[in-house]
């Protein structure tokens, strides 16, 4: 029996230029996804709330700029090509000196503010 098949995409995303699209800061938007999971890109300047996600581990890759990731135990610095995972349930914020461009890999319907809610929760599952 044959499964059901989705056609190909012909073109590779390219998260830089995908990144440059986006008008305001702190407003991820989803790229591609796989499975469950979706591939966000945000910019990001100054510093965010702290929260949590109860429900899932959150993935941030650096395309440009310096991430710094402040954790209970202290912060985190990361790098254009590298990568960092925040385990479930741990509490981060994210923060930039200057513009950061990220990405984020996370199961979709996953709030940027996690638990926390509030005034900087941006729309979720909005396409770029
Ligand atoms: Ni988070």
């Amino acid at each position: 029996m044959p499964t059901t098949q989705q056609q190909a995409s012909m073109h590779a995303v390219n998260l830089a230029q995908k990144a440059s699209l986006i008008d305001q800061h702190w407003s991820p938007r989803v790229v591609a996804e796989m499975n469950d999971y979706q591939f966000k890109v945000v910019r990001i300047e100054g510093e965010f709330i702290w929260h949590s996600h109860p429900e899932t581990d959150e993935a941030f890759f650096v395309i440009e700029g310096k991430l710094r990731i402040d954790l209970p135990q202290g912060s985190i610095y990361v790098a254009p090509g590298e990568l960092y995972v925040v385990p479930r349930g741990v509490a981060h914020r994210t923060a930039a000196e200057g513009e950061a461009k990220l990405m984020i890999i996370e199961p979709g319907g996953i709030l940027n503010t996690g638990h926390e809610g509030g005034e900087r929760t941006a729309d979720n599952d909005v396409w770029i």
